[in-house]
């Protein structure tokens, strides 16, 4: 298996997972590369050719992953709603947040969210996968409901990430952005409308060092100093990342592409981490899917972290270039090294 985890044998009788319900928030106020132009050594052309970026959200003052999982959760659950699915409290045993960017240390962020949902008592946990948080939410949200833990699932993808960028370092600054994706999913049928296959995941912990922010954890905190200058930001060897993002996403795709029984010609829509439009048309060269199959936001977007994907599924869906029936493609890479794929057959649902 070359490193990854296909995933093991569903047991049998296990339900499936079913999407059924999206939404997605990004804060007010976008950020054009002009903007950025005022305080890095860049422009809006090199920006927008190298990465396929014109404009991108960053939190407000203040405002923190909590505050985006929120409100991308209620917009969840009321698409739930609108699909005929319980769209309120009562219809969710478990809230799973993917994010790297908690609000705090300790405690896990998912609880503070449940709460603030109306969720009641509900289980509730962070999964720490940065760019690939949605697949490995995904994978254990599925978990949840196969194993009987939970029926339904409200999985919601945030960071507030560029809270770790350093704001002069135009290698970073000009790509991470904001935002908050989630989907609701209930047990059910594996060839239903809605449903996930296998969620194919992987690791490469020997490359960490690719991408990380240095200060702020347990290594550093354990010496009893503050954080040296600059440590508290995100550091990216960006070439480096770039050529192992590519290779993994293909290899990752084509085996959730074989584990769903489908061919790479079946594939409608290919859904991947908005790293950069770049990547992205290798990968989908790699993959022989065609222009008009790959799904893309990172115009508007930039690279919003875990909450790439579900963003980015839930504004195709709004506009329409994403529609029930559809086999989509996921597929994600980021700093662990952290990488995954997963097919789903789209169901009928519309953005709350
Ligand atoms: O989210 C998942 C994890 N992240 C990724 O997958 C990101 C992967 N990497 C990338 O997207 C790209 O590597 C970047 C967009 C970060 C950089 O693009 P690149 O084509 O790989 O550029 P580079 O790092 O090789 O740099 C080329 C040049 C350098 O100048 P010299 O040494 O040739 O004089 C950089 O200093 O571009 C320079 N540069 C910039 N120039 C203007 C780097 N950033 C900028 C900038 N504006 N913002």
């Amino acid at each position: 298996m070359n490193g990854s985890l296909e995933g093991v044998a569903v047991p049998g009788g296990a339900p499936a997972s079913v999407i059924v319900g999206i939404g997605a928030y990004v804060p007010p106020n976008p950020v054009t590369n002009h903007d950025l132009t005022a305080r890095l050594d860049t422009s809006d052309e090199w920006i927008r050719t190298r990465t396929g970026i014109s404009s991108r959200h960053m939190v407000l003052p203040g405002q923190a992953t909590s505050d985006l999982a929120v409100e991308a959760g209620r917009r969840a659950l009321e698409s739930a709603g609108q699909s005929g699915e319980p769209g309120h409290a009562e219809g969710v045993d478990a809230v799973v947040l993917a994010t790297t960017t908690p609000d705090r240390a300790c405690p896990a962020t998912a609880p503070e969210v449940a709460s603030r949902l109306g969720l009641g008592t509900v289980a509730a946990f962070d999964v720490s996968a940065v760019c690939s948080g949605f697949l490995y939410g995904l994978a254990t949200a599925a978990g949840l409901i196969a194993a009987g833990t939970a029926g339904r699932v409200l999985l919601i993808a945030a960071d507030a990430f560029t809270t770790l960028v350093d704001p002069y370092d135009r290698a970073t600054a000009v790509i991470f952005a904001d935002g908050a994706g989630a989907v609701v999913l209930r047990a059910g049928e594996p060839d239903e409308p809605g449903a996930v296959g296998r969620v194919v995941l992987g690791s490469d912990g020997s490359l960490s060092g690719l991408l990380q922010v240095p200060g702020g954890g347990s290594r550093q905190r354990s010496l009893g100093e503050p954080v040296k200058p600059g440590d508290e930001f995100l550091r990216m060897a960006g070439r480096d990342t770039y050529r192992h993002a590519v290779g993994r996403m293909a290899e990752a795709s084509r085996q959730a592409v074989q584990a769903a029984g489908w061919g790479l010609a079946d594939i409608d829509r290919l859904a991947a981490h908005q790293a950069n439009a770049r990547i992205l048309a290798t990968v989908a060269d790699d993959l022989g899917i065609p222009e008009d199959r790959r799904l893309s936001n990172i115009a508007h977007n930039g690279n919003t972290v875990a909450a790439s994907i579900p963003l980015l599924l839930a504004d195709a869906t709004a506009d329409g270039s994403l529609a029930a029936g559809h086999r989509v493609l996921l597929t994600a890479f980021g700093a662990g090294l952290a990488w995954g794929a997963a097919t789903v057959l789209w169901p009928d649902v519309k953005p709350g």
